[in-house]
Parts: C-alpha cells; structure tokens; sequence
C-alpha cells in the first residue's frame, strides 16, 4: 500500500495527508498541558491538581495555550465488584466527576491514564480487555484525554501488528463513547508506531521515559539513537538529547491530528542549566511534540517560566502548517563534557506563511561560534544551494530575545499584581485564549516572530555565539526577492 505521508514531509502531501485520516477532531495542533508525572510520580489526589490548575492560570500558562490536565498513574483503587474502575477515595475524596467539573471550570481540560495491560506501571488494574467499560467510565467522568501506557502487556507486544490492534481497541472504545477524547499512546516507540500510529492515536510517545538530564546516558535507557530504531528495550532515564536524536530519524512522520510524544518537559525541575532547558525546550516545540509541563508548579523558579511561557518558542509547535523541523546536519565534537559526550546540530524546517525556522544547537563542552549556511537552511527546497529561497534575503528574528524578564517574571509568581502590571506583564505574554496561534501568526504579532536581529541575504550564513549545552533558534521571514539572482552569481 503506497502511504503518502511516508514519502514526504511536504506541505502539498501534508494538506491530502489530512483528509485522509481524521481520527477525531482533536490535536490539529500537537496538545499541551500539565502532567504530574516527572515531579510527583504517584502522590497525586485532588488537591495536587487543583492547585496546579491555579498556579498554571496565574503564572498565565493555561493562556499560554497548556490546556491539559493529565493525572498520571495511582489514582486507582481497582475494580468495584461489577467490574468498573473506581478511583481512591482517600486521595479524590470528591470523585472523579467532580474532580473533572471543577477542572472544567477552571477552563482547562481534564487527562486521565491507565494501561493498555493487566496492570497499570503502578501495579492498579489496567484496561486490557475492559476497554469499551472503562472507556465508558472515563467518558462519564467528562475526561477529555487518555494517557494509555504499556506495562504488563502479557506479552502482546513485538511486532507492530499486535501492538496496533492493542491499542487500537481503545482507540475504537473511546471513539464509541460519543465523546471527543484525545488518545495519547505510550508504547515507548515499541514496534514502530510512528509508522501506524495516525490513523489509531492523536500522538505516540517515541522512547523510553524521560529524566531530567540534558544528555547524561544511562544504563536503564540503552538504546542511543544512532542506530536503534526499533528498540527492543526502550527503558527510562532517557535524557533530552538521547530523545531528539532517536526522534531525529523519523520526526516527518508527526501530521495534524497525530504527532510524536518526546514524553513530558522536564523545565522547572532542577537538573538541568538554564541553557539546557531552553535547547530542551526549543526542539520539543519545533519537532512538534506534544508540549506537557512536568514541573512542580509550586517550586517554579523565575527563569523557568520564563522559558515555559516563551510565545516565539510555542508558535513554533502550535504552527498551523504542522510541520516538524529536520536535523539537517550532526557532527561530534573533541569538546566533550564528564559523561564523553559532545556534539553539534543544525536545525532547519518550515513554518507557516512561508518562514523558515533554523536553529544551531551546541552540545559540546564549551561555547562556541557555529554557522549555518542558506544552502543547508533551504537544503529541502534545492539540493546544494539551488533553491530559489537561497537567493533570496531574509530577516532573521531571534527567538529567545524577548524572554520576559526575571522581575517581571517573578511577580507573577509572588502573585503581585500591583507589580506585574507596573511592570507591564501583559505586555510580554500570548494570551491564546484571545487569539489562537494561527490568528496571532497571521496577524504578525511581535510576541509570536521574536526579535529581528540581522539579514540574511543571498548565500551568507548565519553566524552565532552559541554557549555550552546551548541553542540559538531563529525564525527567518522574507523580506525581499533576490537582490542577486541565481544566474548573476
Ligand atoms: C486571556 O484572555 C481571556 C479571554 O479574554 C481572559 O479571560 C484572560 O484573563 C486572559 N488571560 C490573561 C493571562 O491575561
Ligand atoms: C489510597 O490513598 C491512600 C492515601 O494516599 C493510600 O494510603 C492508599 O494506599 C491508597 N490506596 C491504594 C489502593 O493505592
Ligand atoms: C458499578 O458499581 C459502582 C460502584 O459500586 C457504581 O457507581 C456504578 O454505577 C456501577 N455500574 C454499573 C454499570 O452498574
Ligand atoms: C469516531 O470516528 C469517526 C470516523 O472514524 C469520526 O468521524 C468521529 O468524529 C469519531 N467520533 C469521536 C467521538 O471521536
Ligand atoms: C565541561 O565544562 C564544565 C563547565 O564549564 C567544566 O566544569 C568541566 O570541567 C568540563 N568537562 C571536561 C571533561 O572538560
Ligand atoms: C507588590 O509590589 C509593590 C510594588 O513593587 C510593592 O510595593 C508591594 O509591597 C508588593 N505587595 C506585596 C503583597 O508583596
Ligand atoms: C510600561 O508601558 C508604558 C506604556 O507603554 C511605558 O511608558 C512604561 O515605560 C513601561 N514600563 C516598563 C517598566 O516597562
Ligand atoms: C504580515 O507580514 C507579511 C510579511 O512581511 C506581510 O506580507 C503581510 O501582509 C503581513 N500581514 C498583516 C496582517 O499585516
């Protein structure tokens, strides 16, 4: 069967791609939220995640466009004697619906998980061969997406067939619900989902779990991504890099409606640079991931939402063209860090109304110059610099320029507003609740295109200082058509 999405990431297949497999209507986009996970792990209840969705809203994030609230593992109290899930009373003593409504309420909507097994990771009852009952339970409850994860798949999984039709029987069960439930797969990236997934989920994750370390490798995480694509132990303590390098390979086959899921950011946590969080952050955006916090956001330092509430950064994930970015070039470096590891990429890929995204991501050991040149930034559009675009000039907008500052920062996390809007708060973040990405791109808003930084004209390059474990990205827009054409040269 000839599949058209495999052949291309071009936004001429990408528009018929469309049309051929609305699983729902949900994810147009790639989803954001919050997910307790990375900082809570199991001690999750009620009050955890009604006081997130109150800090996501003041800290201005649930405007920002993070939407979701997934509770993760552990709110289960298993099965009541006719067979439907139950959750502990202890930890929701209001009840899941209630729960859900008073999320609702808060504007946001409401995730819930189990596992496509006998048992959940956490060992509570999971929903192999209760699909359709327990679909009908999260639907009852107003839960608006399902985290469906993979332990304890008696043996059902090894080849993409039995993991597609596991997973597949949620995916109907929800849909028979009548209600619209975005499906988000956590198999790990075991059996090639990024080759199946689109017509059964709304996105897949790709790898192993995520831990909050830039590139660290681990022994629990042993596929690398150099070579292993289908790996056959996908593990955990994954970091950052060993995620973007494994998803590196296949990032064109995220499309509207279904995407790759590099697993929840870890910002906020604690074990990464400033730098390493904004390169974390930055390519989750541009290759399309799904984007769920995974930080405590009672412990949320300044910097760190600084860097979670970057408009520039978010529009280029909630971009309507859905296009990921594509690795376009990786070389080793001699400067490595303690763990041996040290190297460099250049990112380029498409954006909506005809700009470009480029970034120079350095991790190697120590700061250093790179460059990237229009023959690789507009490789895609010509094979060695005989793209028209090469030609063409360019205004190159830095993307990170207009962080909001720390003070102003701050004050919408002492919840101060007699400051913050001293400090003209307002005057620093997308409200998205107002106006969608789309919209907000269309209309040039300057919060969305960054900073304009220099012009990159006819065949130069863009040359930046790029520190240790770093990233420069920049939105490149035309700004006129060959100065000197291609056969003036
Ligand atoms: C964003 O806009 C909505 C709708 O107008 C409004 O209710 C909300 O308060 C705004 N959010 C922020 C952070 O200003
Ligand atoms: C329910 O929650 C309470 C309080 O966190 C905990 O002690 C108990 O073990 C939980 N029950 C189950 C079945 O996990
Ligand atoms: C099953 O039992 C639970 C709790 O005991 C109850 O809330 C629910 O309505 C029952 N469901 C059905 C389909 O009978
Ligand atoms: C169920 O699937 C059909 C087509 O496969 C789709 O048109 C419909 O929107 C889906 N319904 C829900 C609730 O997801
Ligand atoms: C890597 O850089 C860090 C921070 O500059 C430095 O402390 C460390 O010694 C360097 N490691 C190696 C192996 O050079
Ligand atoms: C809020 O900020 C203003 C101006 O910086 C300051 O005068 C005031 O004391 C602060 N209020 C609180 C409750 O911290
Ligand atoms: C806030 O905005 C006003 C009007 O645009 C401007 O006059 C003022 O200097 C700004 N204040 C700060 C702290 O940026
Ligand atoms: C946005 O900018 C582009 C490129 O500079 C221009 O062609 C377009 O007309 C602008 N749109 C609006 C609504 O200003």
């Amino acid at each position: 069967m000839y599949l058209p999405w495999l052949a291309t990431a071009s936004a001429a297949l990408s528009f018929s791609v469309h049309a051929l497999y609305p699983l729902n209507e949900l994810a147009k986009t790639p989803q954001m939220g919050w997910n307790n996970w990375n900082s809570f792990g199991c001690d999750v209840d009620e009050e955890l995640l009604i006081s997130a969705t109150e800090k996501i809203i003041q800290y201005g994030l649930r405007d920002a466009g993070y939407q979701y609230i997934v509770l993760d593992d552990c709110w289960s109290n298993g099965r009541s004697s006719n067979g439907t899930l139950q959750a502990n009373t202890t930890r929701f003593p209001s009840g899941m619906a209630e729960v859900a409504d008073r999320i609702h309420n808060e504007g946001f909507k409401f995730g819930m998980y189990s596992s496509a097994g006998t048992y959940t990771c956490a060992r509570y009852a999971g929903s192999l061969n209760y699909e359709h009952q327990d679909a009908q339970t999260f639907a009852g409850w107003g839960v608006d997406y399902l985290k469906y994860d993979n332990c304890y798949n008696e043996g059902q999984s090894g080849n993409p067939l039995i993991t597609y039709d596991r997973y597949k029987k949620m995916s109907d069960a929800l849909n028979s619900t009548g209600r619209q439930i975005l499906y988000s797969m956590c198999n790990w990236g075991e059996d090639y989902p990024w080759k199946w997934a689109q017509t059964v989920a709304n996105s897949w994750r790709m790898s192993g779990d995520i831990y909050d370390s830039f590139n660290r490798p681990d022994a629990r995480c042993p596929c690398t991504g150099n070579e292993e694509y289908n790996c056959a132990l996908p593990g955990f303590h994954c970091s950052a890099m060993n995620i973007l390098n494994k998803v590196s390979h296949y990032i064109d086959k995220g499309v509207p409606h279904a995407w790759n899921d590099l697993d929840a950011l870890e910002v906020g946590n604690g074990g990464m640079t400033d730098d390493e969080y904004k390169t974390h952050f930055t390519m989750w955006a541009a290759v399309k991931s799904a984007l769920l916090m995974g930080n405590d956001m009672g412990r949320l330092s300044a910097r760190d939402l600084s860097i979670l509430n970057n408009p520039a950064i978010i529009a280029l994930n909630q971009d309507p063209r859905g296009t990921s970015a594509v690795r376009v070039w990786r070389y080793d470096v001699d400067d490595v860090d303690r763990y041996g590891q040290g190297e460099i990429q250049m990112w380029s890929g498409q954006l909506s109304g005809g700009d470009y995204f480029v970034a120079l991501l350095n991790a190697g050991n120590s700061s250093r110059e790179m460059n990237a040149m229009a023959d690789d930034i507009f490789y895609d559009d010509g094979e060695e610099g005989t793209s028209e675009e090469s030609t063409m000039e360019w205004t190159i907008h830095d993307l990170w320029a207009n962080r909001m500052p720390e003070d102003v920062a701050q004050a919408l996390i002492d919840g101060n507003s007699t400051q913050a809007s001293s400090l003209n708060v307002t005057s620093y973040y997308f409200n998205a609740t107002e106006t969608s990405y789309e919209d907000g791109l269309a209309s040039n808003n300057t919060l969305l295109l960054g900073q304009p930084v220099g012009t990159l004209s006819a065949k130069v390059m863009i040359t930046a200082e790029v520190p240790r474990h770093g990233i420069m990205a920049y939105r490149l827009r035309l700004a006129g058509w060959g100065l000197r054409k291609r056969d003036e040269l």
